[in-house]
């Protein structure tokens, strides 16, 4: 190892490590472009002298970006984003082989934060987060490390709001690059990637037939589409649940049912929430399903489903399956819970595929590497990608799957800036 910061970790078990490297040389396999991209970087070493600090699900795709960021020459210390997201095979793979890291499945909270805080040991030059926990961290423990940062970066839709909410307040302390906000990783990251590996999660966990089911999704924003599409493409009926009109009018155009979770609570057979909003399936709800209904998340945080509501008028509890469940009420009637309402798609699956990952990481990667050149020059402030990054990693995704697209000619570009031609 190239580093100059003694390597620690902690792990579940280090002889799961040949599983698990098995695993990453399998999603190696799946994304051209992080290989495209660490090949390069090996003779260019852009992140050499950089230490990084990273907070993100530790599955098979994160190893790829761990291996890319220490090929381009980066010290790297690692902790899961979610306490029940970590695969134990990856991690001690990566204990093994790569990098300082503070990861198990099934931590608890006061462990979770023990983690980020060894992570920090590195004394990180760049932050990479999933939902700001490692960036809040630092602002609000360590807050004179922020002189050594060059900058961080954000995968998720929540992690963003927060940020952004913590820069209009001025409390952000250095520049952080707004990963989710990418094209090539929300239009594809979020609607495809969530959308397969949700339903992935909930099959895991069940093995129910989604053919002629009430498939309830909350939130029609892109995770809540790609849930809906792929419920609908194995034959669920699905009904949206939405606070925001110009959303519940798309999900309406898309032949979708749209109604009050008061009244989809009780025709569904299945729930999913994607809001990033708390208290969206409360007691009233709980009480009024359908007896088998089986509910989950797939928000960032575990605050979607109110389960401290659901405990409260349930008489008994016990694992029916793993990651499932199952809550009789005090009515009588059960209701089924999985993956304690924590992402499902990470809890009873493995996360999003590495075809979609590979474009998110790509942006991650290229992120970190813009930061190490310029974060020191940048205000502290949430910036998005250069949309050029997005069009060139779409191009090598294309061209990695074997396919061409047309260029404009000199006269359709002359066109296109030619605001005087009309009828
Ligand atoms: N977020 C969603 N899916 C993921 C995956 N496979 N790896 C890391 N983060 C993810």
């Amino acid at each position: 190892m190239n580093s100059t910061h003694e390597k620690k970790s902690k792990v579940k078990n280090l002889s799961l490590a040949p599983q698990g490297r098995l695993k990453i040389e399998w999603a190696e396999s799946r994304m051209p472009v992080m290989m495209k991209l660490r090949e390069e970087a090996k003779k260019t070493l852009p992140l050499k002298g950089m230490r990084i600090a990273g907070c993100l699900h530790v599955t098979k795709e994160t190893a790829v970006l761990v291996r890319t960021l220490r090929a381009a020459g980066a010290e790297v210390s690692w902790s899961g984003c979610n306490p029940l997201s970590t695969q134990d095979d990856i991690a001690a793979a990566l204990a093994e082989d790569e990098v300082s890291i503070f990861a198990w499945h099934g931590m608890n909270k006061e462990e979770f934060y023990w983690a980020i805080e060894k992570t920090l040991e590195i004394k990180p030059t760049l932050t990479l987060d999933d939902g700001a926990d490692l960036i809040f961290t630092v602002h609000s423990k360590h807050p004179e490390m922020a002189k050594d940062l060059y900058g961080g970066t954000e995968e998720t839709t929540t992690g963003v709001h927060r940020l952004r909410a913590m820069a209009k307040d001025g409390a952000l302390k250095y520049p952080v690059i707004a990963i989710n906000d990418a094209e090539t990783k929300w239009d594809f990251d979020n609607v495809y990637g969530t959308g397969q590996s949700s339903v992935d999660g909930i099959l895991r966990a069940t093995n129910v037939l989604l053919g002629g089911k009430v498939f309830v999704v909350a939130g029609f924003g892109h995770c809540g589409k790609g849930c809906a599409m792929r419920a609908r493409g194995l034959g669920a009926r699905v009904v949206v649940t939405e606070i925001k009109p110009t959303a519940a009018l798309k999900a309406v155009l898309e032949g979708y049912e749209v109604m009050t979770m008061d009244e989809a609570a009780k025709i569904g057979d299945i729930f999913i929430t994607a809001t990033g909003m708390k208290d969206i399936v409360i007691k009233k709800h709980f009480e009024s399903m359908k007896e088998g209904a089986i509910v989950c998340n797939t928000g960032h945080y575990d605050c979607e489903l109110n389960l401290e509501d659901l405990k409260s008028v349930s008489k008994s509890i016990r694992e029916v399956r793993p990651n499932n469940e199952e809550y009789t009420l005090k009515n009588g009637k059960r209701v089924y819970v999985l993956a304690q309402g924590r992402l499902v798609n990470l809890a009873a699956a493995e996360g999003h595929p590495s075809e979609v990952m590979d474009m998110s990481f790509a942006n991650q990667f290229l992120g970190m590497v813009r930061l190490a050149k310029e974060g020191k020059k940048l205000k502290p402030q949430v910036y998005d990608i250069d949309p050029a990054q997005d069009q060139e990693i779409a191009l090598i995704k294309l061209h990695s799957n074997g396919m061409e697209i047309d260029k404009l000619t000199e006269a359709q570009k002359k066109y296109a800036d030619d605001y005087s031609s009309g009828t």
